[in-house]
Formats: structure tokens, sequence, C-alpha cells
């Protein structure tokens, strides 16, 4: 059985984002008139998460019977939060309503993919774009092009859609793609990152080792990843 949105708790979240008053900027006011809106948006978002998880689970499974491996180690799914959300747009000065949330934010629901090897992340990640029943918004492959503090991962935004009594919503999800590696990497310079009362040598000195470490994860990732492509008879990759 699969867990449902919380709809009272979002519901009382929002009644008291739409909580106006003395010295609060009408800006950050979410309007309470949207509320049922919202609660409704909230649920097109996990179905269209279910829908790419439900693709995801399936190719698996295929690959499991067709060649007996699976190429995905596990999946995470989330909806973001409504604070997360408002917290947000508030940020990039953006206007708090349900249309803004439509036209501007991407990854209200996400789906990492945790994959044993580079070569998985690539060959699930192109399965599901090439599906016609889906479309690919976005692309940004920070495996080819890892970001300056040593990140790397697959990121691609998708539209599914979600069927509805009303008719079909295409509705954006955020999958990230990535190995064990990239993953055991990117939990730590997460809770790094988070760690705002640490002194700044501390920090600079843990980013430092940490952007050492993408580099031996990456090396370490490649002659796993030849290893075994030479036992199922793959071509080799040469390391970084
Ligand atoms: P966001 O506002 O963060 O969504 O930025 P964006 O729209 O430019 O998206 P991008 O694809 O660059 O990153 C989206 C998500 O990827 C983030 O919310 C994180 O979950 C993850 N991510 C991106 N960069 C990093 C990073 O440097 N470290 C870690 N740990 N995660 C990252
Ligand atoms: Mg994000």
């Amino acid at each position: 059985q699969r867990e449902r949105i919380n709809t009272s708790e979002i519901q009382a979240r929002l009644e008291k984002a739409a909580q106006g008053g003395k010295g609060i900027d009408p800006k950050n006011v979410f309007p309470a008139e949207e509320i049922t809106e919202f609660i409704d948006m909230m649920q097109v978002y996990e179905g269209a998460m279910y829908e790419i998880s439900t693709k995801l689970e399936v190719l698996d499974s295929e690959f499991h019977v067709h060649f007996s491996h699976d190429p995905i180690h596990h999946m995470e799914r989330r909806l973001k939060s409504v604070n997360s959300i408002l917290g947000k747009l508030q940020r990039r000065d953006l206007p708090l309503c349900t249309k803004s949330i439509r036209d501007n934010l991407f990854d209200v629901a996400g789906i990492r993919v945790i994959c044993n090897y580079r070569d998985d992340v690539y060959s699930v990640a192109n399965y599901l774009s090439s599906q016609p029943d889906i479309q690919v918004l976005r692309v940004k492959d920070y495996i080819k092009n890892p970001k300056q503090n040593g990140y790397r991962s697959l990121h691609v935004i998708y539209a599914v859609p979600v069927f509805l009594s009303n008719g079909e919503h295409y509705t954006p999800v955020e999958v990230q793609f990535r190995t064990i590696a990239m993953d055991y990497w990117a939990s730590l310079e997460h809770a790094l990152r988070y760690k705002s009362d640490l002194p700044d040598v501390k920090l600079s000195e843990h980013s430092q080792t940490l952007l050492d470490c993408a580099r031996s994860l990456q090396n370490v990732e490649t002659q796993m990843q030849n290893i075994h492509r030479d036992i199922n008879g793959a071509p080799r990759q040469e390391e970084a």
C-alpha cells in the first residue's frame, strides 16, 4: 500500500502561510482562496511521481529477467514540503501562488535513482527518456561536467501525463540519476553544507578534502566499472 499525501498537514501549513497581519509583507502571504487548488495540484505531482517511479521499476525488472542484472540499486522519492516550496519562491522573489509554482518550480516531485555503475545510470536514463508518452524538459549532466565542488549526478526533468477524471495533466518530475559512489559523496557534502556553525577554516579544509574524495571515487568507480564491463564482454572506459 502506497502512502498518500497528508492533505490535512498541507492544509494546516497553508493556512498558516495565508495569515497576513501587522509587519507581514502581503507579498509573503499565500492566497487563502487557493488552498484547495494547491492541495489538488500536489495530488497531481504525487501522481506524476508514481508514474515515473513505476516506469523505472518496470525497466529494472525487465533487466533483471532478461540480463540477470539489476541496474537500479534503489530509489528514493519525495514531494517538496509546503515550507520548501514557499521558501524557494520567496528566495527567488517570485509570487506566492499556485500558478507561480506551476510556472517556476520543476522539482516539486523528485525521484533519486541510485545505480551500481555509471553505465547503468546512462542506460536507465536513456531508456526512460526515449519513452514516447513522456517529454524531456531539461537535462543537466553533472557527470560529464561535474560541479566545481565535485558534485556529480545526471539530472533530468520529465513531463509526464497524469490522467485524472477531467483529462490529462502534463506534470514535471525531477529525476536525479547517480551511482552509489556519487550518492555517498553527495550525502556527506549536503551534511557539510548545512553545518553553518562550522568555522570557515574547517569548512574550506573539508571542502578541499571532499573535492579530492570526489576524484578518488570517480577513479574507483571507473576501475570497478571496467571489471564489470570485462566480465560482461563490454569495452573498457579510460580513467579520468
Ligand atoms: P535548485 O534550486 O537547487 O533546484 O537548483 P537548479 O534548479 O539549478 O537545479 P540543479 O539541477 O542544479 O540541482 C537540483 C538538485 O540537485 C538540488 O536540489 C540538490 O538535490 C542536488 N544538487 C545540486 N547540486 C548539488 C551539490 O553541489 N551538492 C549536493 N549534495 N546536491 C546537489
Ligand atoms: Mg531543487
